[in-house]
């Protein structure tokens, strides 16, 4: 007999899809106009906390952002750029607030308009706790991948064990933390990435199998009974499609995520959330995802990491340090 006898495919019970906004990502002309100049010190207001920034984690949103070409574009200009993540020392001359949550010198972490600066304000409802035993660098990039990835996996899929979950781009900041989630769930995690060391990155943060999707013979996904397929962002620039009639005949649920819009829609999930990713880092499950493989120093370094990361050329969160002492500003 003759015949063709197609190889096994994977049923994949969970797929995350992560890729960005609808403009591509070869825009690299905007961070090397950024330059760290001499600002007016920032002026909290009676609710404010100053915060002493430490770190900034970098996002493909602040190189829209300081083109004027993000979605939620501050309205006041001059703005600060680089608009959230930082890991700090709180200090707060203006706070009328008995006792505030955050005494003078706590670390804390969260996202402000204008943290690539050496000092930012910032209201209470946008700061965390650093987790123990966490640098400034790790908990700058934990608070919009950890949140994202945690709401995507557990409150709109319900992950469990057994499950396999196909985290595509899963070397990129969200995708590393959707990998550690998923896993500290008991599921099987494939996890897809366009370079060897992007692989090996996933691999170290507990994907059981890797597929390079720059190799044109990687086998499409093949989705369960019941799978959920979760739709988190369009980082390539094209918005994907989904085969409508795979969705019905194999009673699958398709769901978005948009992490920024609970604090607005579903404040309650929010604590729920950090609790959540709270308890993943105390077991163990759940650790940073700083890219190491460069380090960015100083706040003039930034226009560099924002170009890697437009490039495409790192993996996880690129941070960037701020040594506290130099009055520079961008
Ligand atoms: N829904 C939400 O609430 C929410 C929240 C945060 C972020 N997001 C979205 O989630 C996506 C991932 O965010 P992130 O912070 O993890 O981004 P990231 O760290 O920059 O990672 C994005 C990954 O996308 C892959 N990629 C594929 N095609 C690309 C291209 N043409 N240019 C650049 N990268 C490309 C890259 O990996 P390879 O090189 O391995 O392909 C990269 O690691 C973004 O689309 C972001 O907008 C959504
Ligand atoms: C179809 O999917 C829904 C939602 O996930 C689930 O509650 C239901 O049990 C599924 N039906 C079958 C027959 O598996």
């Amino acid at each position: 007999m003759k015949g063709i006898q197609v190889a096994q495919y994977v049923k994949v019970s969970l797929v995350l899809c992560l890729s960005f906004i609808s403009l591509t990502r070869s825009t690299s002309k905007g961070p090397k106009e950024l330059k760290v100049t001499e600002l007016a010190d920032p002026k909290p207001g009676p609710d404010d906390y100053l915060i002493e920034v430490h770190a900034a984690a970098t996002n493909f949103f602040d190189i829209l952002q300081i083109q004027g070409k993000y979605q939620h574009q501050p309205r006041n200009l001059p703005l600060g750029v680089g608009r959230r993540v930082l890991g700090h020392r709180a200090r707060h001359p203006g706070l009328q607030q008995n006792p505030p949550k955050f005494p003078v010198g706590s670390r804390v972490f969260g996202a402000s308009q204008g943290a690539y600066a050496s000092q930012v304000c910032a209201r209470e409802a946008q700061l965390l706790a650093v987790p123990a035993g966490w640098s400034f660098a790790d908990a700058a990039g934990l608070f919009v991948t950890a949140p994202t990835s945690y709401g995507a996996l557990v409150l709109r899929a319900g992950v469990k064990a057994g499950d396999i979950v196909l985290v595509h781009a899963a070397a990129g900041g969200v995708g590393l933390a959707a990998v550690q989630v998923a896993k500290a769930f008991g599921a099987t995690v494939i996890a897809t990435a366009g370079s060897p060391r992007k692989l090996e990155v996933a691999r170290a943060f507990g994907a059981d199998h890797v597929v390079d999707y720059r190799d044109p013979t990687w086998p499409d996904q093949c989705i369960a009974w019941n799978g959920r397929i979760l739709v988190v962002g369009f980082a390539a620039g094209s918005i994907e499609k989904v085969a409508m009639n795979k969705v019905l005949l194999k009673n699958i649920s398709l769901v978005g995520i948009h992490w920024g819009q609970y604090a607005v829609h579903e404040k309650e999930s929010v604590p729920v959330v950090w609790e959540g990713i709270g308890k993943l880092i105390a077991q163990g499950k759940f650790r940073g995802t700083t890219f190491t493989d460069n380090e960015y120093v100083g706040l003039e370094r930034i226009p560099d990491a924002l170009l890697a990361l437009g490039g495409r050329e790192t993996w996880g969160k690129v941070v960037v340090k701020v040594p506290q002492g130099t009055q520079s500003k961008l």
